[in-house]
């Protein structure tokens, strides 16, 4: 993938992605853990986070593996490292290190090093998968683990979906499909497992669904506008067009009102994996 193809490499975008981590810890956090728990981030396991982003798991990561143990923090975006590199030191972890590398592409990384491999939201934007997961065990001790979470369907996932939606339906969807895709791409339970069971792991794929809840309709908008493929949606539209498309949100976003706030469902999910020689 290249700099310009990566659509989390905007300064504007890392800064919304960090304004946001509140609101991530809060509706993936259990489904966060139970990635960890699943490649067995515990106590001395040296770790590789894939696509770190700002951070939130490569923190959490170092907080499990403790001194002994240590986090490779990746990204193939330089600015979310700098930002994952600051959220590391604002939480006072020091056993983090931190490198760009393409997640499908993990050559450069020496071969059966690391006990557990994460990747929260990032093996989606791989250009070849089946290469990302030949790389991810190849970089695993034997026995060690890989948990990975991705989105499921996009139907499944309305505060993901919705804007896509509502802009098709309006006439003011502008984006190429492809970037549309983009979260959805591994989608395909069955699929996703062959792929890593082709790539050489014992693997499985379990659906662990998060829940969105916002106390108002603006902070249920905020929601929705943290997410990059919004940005990029409401970004190709005119003043007018754009207040339009956020007009027709509000009214969607009716449909997901629950008592006093919203409540909006998804599902992600989860790959677990093992190197088993
Ligand atoms: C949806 S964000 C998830 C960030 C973080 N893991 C989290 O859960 O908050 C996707 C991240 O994957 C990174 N990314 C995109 N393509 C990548 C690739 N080929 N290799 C490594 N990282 C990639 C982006 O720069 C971005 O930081």
């Amino acid at each position: 993938m290249t700099e310009t193809e990566n659509i989390f490499d905007s300064a504007d975008t890392v800064a919304r992605w960090r304004a946001n981590a509140e609101r991530r810890a809060a509706y993936l956090g259990q489904a966060t853990e139970r990635m960890l728990d699943a490649a067995g981030v515990t106590a001395g396991a040296r770790v590789l986070d894939l696509g770190t982003g700002t951070g939130d798991t490569a923190v959490l990561a170092a907080l499990r593996v403790g001194p002994g143990g240590s986090v490779l923090a990746t990204d193939v975006s330089p600015a979310m490292l700098e930002a994952a590199a600051e959220s590391c030191t604002a939480a006072g972890v020091t056993n983090v290190e931190f490198q760009r590398q393409d997640a499908g592409a993990l050559q450069s990384l020496e071969p059966g090093y690391f006990d557990a491999v994460i990747g929260r939201f990032s093996l989606m934007f791989v250009t070849d998968l089946a290469e990302a997961l030949r790389g991810i065990r190849r970089v695993l001790k034997p026995g060690g683990r890989l948990g990975a979470l991705v989105w499921g369907p996009p139907e499944r996932n309305p505060f993901l979906s919705l804007s896509t939606r509502v802009a098709r339906r309006e006439g003011l969807l502008k984006v190429p499909e492809e970037q549309i895709i983009g979260p959805f791409r591994l989608a395909d339970r069955d699929g996703l497992a062959r792929a890593a069971v082709a790539a050489g792991l014992e693997a499985e794929v379990e659906e662990v669904p998060v829940e969105v809840r916002a106390r108002t309709q603006e902070t249920a908008l905020e929601g929705l506008q943290c997410s990059p493929l919004t940005q990029t949606i409401l970004g190709a539209l005119s003043e007018t067009e754009r207040a339009s498309l956020e007009d027709a949100l509000k009214v969607e976003l009716e449909t997901y009102r629950e008592g006093e706030g919203y409540r909006l469902p998804g599902l992600t999910l989860l790959l677990r994996g093992r190197n088993p020689a």
